[in-house]
């Protein structure tokens, strides 16, 4: 018996494939200390197989009940902080894309962002004093984006989170993401520059929103003092050694307040992408009795 070797132009290169990739950050609940350090190097770590399908279920179904009752103008005005958007074409279409608070109105979401089995990674991240930004800000966010023309959420530019409040001790801190769906260029995804979290951004003095900044924000941070070496794109551009997300339903994504960070819009415009984010974060911040944030000038 012979074997035939065939040669064509197509056949494998003798070295390595690159592969720039989230893979090697996916671990499972056994594997903590290695998801730490994961997130220190890199920024980012996913906990994959924590929840159950029940327990993802029960999320699903009571996020959707919070969306719902939100579109229907039921809730309380806190957890409707975004705006709804009129579908032009289906004219009386409403799609609530976030509702705030979420934990407030779904116990399987208070339950799974204290999850026994991922706490014990944030506060080796952290320290054992960081506390769940559950009453505060926006709380957790039950998040719907879609691509299509009805939808206010569908795509993120570059930031890195603690950008959204550089006046305000918080920092450092974790997001904490349950995916609801899988993402794909389908539905969209998230976008991460590894490393990032360790360079010291400034804040966006300029930026796309022309959003004021706020007095007494400091003037950069990161988990060093190394500058970051060059400036952070306004807004979509493509960034060397940037990495795709790609998540599978029920991943628990843990991300640092200082990566940088997108999301992509999804390419097919009937699809979605839901997940539930907030942040456990560090810091003894103020608020004034309407529940804004003040600095706390003794630290
Ligand atoms: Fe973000």
């Amino acid at each position: 018996m012979s074997t035939a070797t065939t040669t064509t132009t197509t056949s494998p290169g003798p070295g390595r494939p690159l592969r720039p990739s989230s893979d090697a950050a996916v671990f499972g609940p056994d594997q903590l200390e290695e998801l730490v350090d994961c997130f220190r190097t890199n920024g980012f770590a996913v906990l994959r197989g924590l929840l159950t399908e029940d327990e993802l279920a029960a999320i699903d179904e009571q996020c959707a009940a919070a969306q719902a009752a939100l579109g229907r103008g039921e809730l309380d005005e806190r957890h409707g902080t975004t705006v709804l958007i009129d579908d032009e074409l289906a004219g009386s279409v409403a799609v609530a894309n976030y509702v705030s608070y979420v934990s407030d109105l779904s116990p399987a979401v208070a339950a799974a962002v204290t999850h026994p089995g991922v706490l014990p990674a944030i506060r080796a991240i952290l320290g054992d004093d960081c506390w769940l930004m559950d009453q505060r800000q926006f709380g957790f966010v039950y998040q719907d984006a879609r691509p299509g023309r009805e939808s206010a959420y569908t795509r993120i530019g570059w930031h890195a989170d603690w950008q959204s409040a550089p006046h305000l001790d918080l920092w450092p801190s974790v997001a904490l993401t349950i995916h609801l769906d899988g993402t794909s260029p389908a539905n969209g995804f998230l976008r991460l520059l590894p490393g990032s979290q360790r360079w010291s951004t400034p804040t966006p003095y300029r930026n796309v929103n022309d959003a004021e900044i706020p007095e007494g924000s400091v003037a950069s941070a990161g988990w060093t003092d190394e500058p970051a070496p060059f400036e952070m794109p306004l807004a979509f551009e493509p960034i060397a050694g940037e990495i795709p997300l790609y998540a599978e339903r029920g991943d628990l994504l843990l991300h640092d307040a200082y990566l940088w960070h997108a999301a992509a819009r999804g390419t097919d415009d009937e699809t979605r992408r839901r997940h539930v984010r907030g942040h456990w974060c560090t810091g003894e911040p103020l608020h004034t009795d309407d529940g804004r944030f003040v600095k706390n000038a003794a630290r």
